[in-house]
């Protein structure tokens, strides 16, 4: 039976295991519909928590347990207590083996946790707790034992891989063989790993830097085998740089990462044998866009890093998630930077950080890094514990510096190597290897919400003074009212009426990073020679909201002059903002729409300008995303900020016709493709042109388009041609292209996905009926996840435009479909429903359809921990 409502776990009752496994030796023998998974664990009392002998408590979920032993006696039915979720042993000894058969059904798994099929190969995903599905075990990463895994399998799975290296095979009667894995390291069960199938592999071979060899291996199905060079070249640069940066050393003498279709993450670092979403690994020119070669590079490195950051040292508890979640996207950024162009890297995570965890942050499910309580785990892994996280370990490198930041690493790792860590641990290693004060910023570990800056300034002509108040604050969340002032970096420079940047003391810095920490400071400057302009959050120094009163020309004039590029590029969107307000005032109003020239000029000056990086460029021409336009005001007017931006962005292709169209010539230039900075860059300024060109109502630029489309050699620049036509409006053009892309791809599911997101996320009238055809599309599957964002994700999570479209139809939509899901995948519906969760934030009716929505899938009732967690929190 499963609970009415589900039990909150609190981060104030943890408590150390009452007993340790020593040494875990699975055997698995596979099948379909009734694998048997046996079980032998050698237990140990923890004498840290006493010497009496309670209960032996292990997690254990939808499993049927066929026998349980202790020291070869085996136990009837009345000398344990099985509950739903856990199975109750007596314990007469302080140490003992314990042996347990269970057996599970893999085939009819849709949740993806545990060991389910896909495509016809068994794979795992154990983080958080699917390990309970796989076999009765202390489900909990401060539990760390040494595994040995046995996988026996029909020799039609000729692949058998586990965690650590292979030290027996053999053949075995009944067509069976089987394959035994050991792994040397202690790791927590949710670092388990298994895959059995018919897969190809490409081989490679790292020399650390202490010369030894470790064998890189990555699996995929034969169809896919030439899409892994990518991949693999990601991995070699990962090991590098973590040895060249980090000073990190990989462990083990094989490296393995396995390509899997049916995943509900993007990858998963279990020890030594990484699964992966096949969308993270597989790439070739002519099927993957620039965006996904990046990401393949990014996850790649992400789950690498992990080896160390999440491995090695782990998570004591799953509040602690961020101690190798945050840590390690900040690496893999880092990394990303590295490889490409660092600016465009850092534009586009804080774009993502403005667009969708400044939202979190002020929704129903708002949380710390370090959330104190939660029903469900799956639902915190989260943009506020990822990539705030990783936001929270910039401003400790920005605090402590570039040096003091590796010696707090090296120290972290030295110091917990093997060990279950907390996020205290972290920021007491980076605080003793750098001497500063770390105390008041571990308030970014225990508050929720997005905190505002309020800066305004004041110039003393007579004494050459210039002054910076600084106001923070930080709105309430859900359980927290009332917040402690948090302690900020807070980089800025001052321009001179030049653009110059002003020397800010006397060993002549033009940048400077002041220690907010008070919740009203003021700031002087002195020998300043006339009113400076204040260029403020440099680099986004920190993860908050800044207001200050620029004028539209202080912005244009910071566009063309910072020294910052972040925040030239920041200006820029400043100045939109601006504008886009005034537009949807005036749309409010029911006046006509007319364009601010100050914008048209300033995006005229990027286009012209001879010193800018053409990413930087085209990233600068981009308005801001509808979601950041909507984080920005008190009470969302949907309708106003569509009407708004869609206004601008045709008004400004009108007016910058000529140079858009001009850098589209220049740059349509025919040359094998390469994932290279450079390269990437143009395609993207020239797609970031024919976006706005297509906008036109001229036949001569969607003959362009389906140029392209036509033409082009490779996915970027063909599915961004397609975009373009499916967004132009033009029915006869986009339908054919649609059509004959259909043909082409219809039998490489990841380009299929892209055909289906590229309708989805179609800013034209009709999307919803599209997308409910799309439902029906014979390829379309429930089960999985990649389809599923693929059409109801790139709808209700990235097509602001249509789904907000009429009278809440597409709240509805959703609603039903969450319902329908939760059956099938719980952790995907749970991730589904949010948009509907943030009605309070909207103006009315919007909100009134978005709750009436919201509370139907409540009313649905029998709902998963996981969606019911997410929806309750929504509603009350
Ligand atoms: N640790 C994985 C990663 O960040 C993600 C695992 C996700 N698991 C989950 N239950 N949501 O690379
Ligand atoms: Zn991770």
């Amino acid at each position: 039976m499963k609970d009415a409502q589900p039990r909150t776990i609190y981060l104030k009752d943890y408590r150390a295991p009452d007993y340790w496994i020593d040494e875990t030796h699975l055997t698995f023998d596979l099948q379909p519909d009734a694998t048997l998974v046996e079980s032998r664990l050698k237990v140990r009392r923890n004498l840290d928590q006493g010497n009496d002998l309670p209960k032996l408590v292990l997690d254990g979920v939808e499993l049927e347990l066929v026998s349980v032993a202790i020291d070869g006696q085996s136990l009837s039915a009345d000398e344990y207590v099985l509950y739903d979720e856990s199975l109750e042993l007596p314990v007469s000894r302080p140490a003992f083996e314990l042996q347990i058969l269970t057996r599970i059904k893999p085939e009819s798994n849709t949740s993806l946790e545990g060991l389910y099929l896909s495509n016809g190969m068994y794979c795992t995903q154990c983080e958080a707790e699917g390990f309970r599905k796989i076999t009765f075990y202390p489900d909990r990463p401060d539990v760390m034992s040494r595994f040995t895994t046995k996988v026996i399998a029909p020799r039609s799975y000729p692949v058998l891989l586990s965690n650590g290296n292979d030290i027996e095979r053999g053949e075995l009667d009944n067509d069976r063989h089987f394959v035994t894995w050991q792994d040397p390291f202690p790791k927590p069960s949710y670092l388990f790993a298994l895959v059995a199938g018919d897969l190809e592999h490409v081989d490679e071979t790292f020399t650390t830097k202490n010369g030894r060899e470790v064998k890189l291996q990555l699996f995929t199905e034969p169809r896919n085998i030439h899409k892994c060079d990518h991949a693999m070249r990601s991995l070699k640069h990962s090991m590098r740089w973590d040895e060249e940066v980090y000073g990190r050393e990989y462990d083990l003498d094989i490296f393995m990462i396995v390509a899997v279709d049916h995943f509900n993450m993007g990858a998963m670092e279990n020890k030594g044998l990484n699964i992966f979403n096949s969308s993270c690994v597989l790439a070739s020119p002519e099927t993957a866009t620039d965006a996904a070669f990046q990401r393949i590079e990014a996850i790649v490195g992400h789950e690498y890093f992990h080896n160390w950051s999440g491995n090695r040292v782990t998570c004591r508890d799953w509040f602690q998630l961020s101690l190798k979640e945050g840590f390690t996207v900040f690496r893999d950024a880092e990394f990303s930077a590295d490889m490409n162009s660092a600016a465009v890297k850092r534009i586009e995570d804080v774009v993502l950080l403005r667009a969708s965890q400044f939202a979190e942050d002020a929704g129903p499910m708002a949380h710390p890094i370090r959330p104190e309580s939660y029903m469900e785990i799956s639902n915190f892994y989260t943009l506020t514990v990822y990539e705030k996280g990783a936001e929270v370990v910039r401003m400790i490198h920005n605090i402590v510096g570039k040096e003091a930041f590796r010696k707090g690493s090296d120290l972290y790792f030295d110091r917990h190597d093997g060990q279950a860590a907390t996020c205290e641990d972290f920021v007491a290693a980076m605080e003793e290897a750098s001497g500063k004060d770390l105390e008041q910023f571990r308030n970014w570990y225990n508050q929720a919400g997005t905190p505002l800056l309020e800066v305004s300034d004041s110039f003393d002509e007579q004494k050459s003074e210039y002054h910076l108040h600084v106001k923070q604050s930080c709105p309430p969340t859900p359980g927290q009212k009332e917040k402690q002032p948090f302690h900020i970096p807070f980089a800025i420079g001052l321009l001179d009426s030049a653009g110059k940047d002003i020397p800010l003391n006397a060993q002549g810095d033009t940048q400077l990073v002041l220690d907010v920490t008070q919740t009203e400071q003021t700031f002087s400057f002195d020998g300043v020679g006339e009113r400076p302009l204040p260029s403020l959050l440099r680099g986004f120094s920190a993860p908050v909201k800044l207001r200050y009163d620029y004028s539209a020309e202080q912005l244009a004039f910071l566009m063309s002059h910072d020294s910052d590029g972040f925040n030239r590029w920041d200006a820029g969107q400043r100045l939109a903002l601006l504008v886009l307000e005034d537009l949807q005032a005036a749309y409010r109003a029911g006046e006509q729409l007319v364009l601010d020239t100050r914008l048209a000029d300033a995006y005229r000056a990027v286009l012209e300008a001879d010193d800018l990086d053409l990413a930087v460029r085209a990233k600068m021409l981009e308005l801001p995303a509808e979601q950041i336009i909507a984080e920005s005001s008190d009470a969302i007017d949907a309708e106003a900020i569509i009407a708004a931006r869609s206004f601008l962005k045709q008004a400004l292709a009108e007016a910058l016709e000529p140079q858009l169209s001009n850098w589209y010539t220049r740059l349509d230039v025919e040359k094998p493709y390469s994932p290279s900075s450079a390269d990437i860059a143009e395609r993207s300024l020239k797609n970031t042109c024919l976006a706005y060109l297509v906008l036109l109502q001229k036949p001569e630029y969607r003959t362009l388009a389906n140029k392209q489309f036509a033409q082009s050699g490779n996915m970027t620049d063909c599915a961004a041609a397609l975009a373009a036509l499916v967004n132009s409006g033009d029915e006869v053009l986009s339908r054919s292209a649609l059509d004959a892309f259909y043909e082409k791809w219809q039998e490489d599911p990841l380009v299929f996905d892209q055909w289906l997101a590229i309708q989805a996320g179609s800013a034209r009238f009709g999307t919803l009926q599209r997308v409910r055809d799309l439902l029906e599309h014979p390829a379309f599957e429930l089960t999985s996840p990649n389809k599923v964002r693929s059409v109801v994700g790139a709808f209700a999570m990235r097509n602001f435009t249509q789904f907000h479209a009429g009278e809440g139809e597409g709240f509805d939509f959703l609603a039903d479909f969450v319902i329908r899901l939760d059956k099938v995948n719980p952790q995907i519906a749970a991730r589904l429903v949010t948009p509907i969760t943030r009605w309070r934030k909207y103006q009315s009716p919007m909100q009134e359809f978005m709750h009436a929505s919201l509370a139907r899938v409540m009313a649905a009732g029998n709902l998963s921990k996981d969606l019911y967690e997410v929806v309750s929190k929504g509603l009350a």
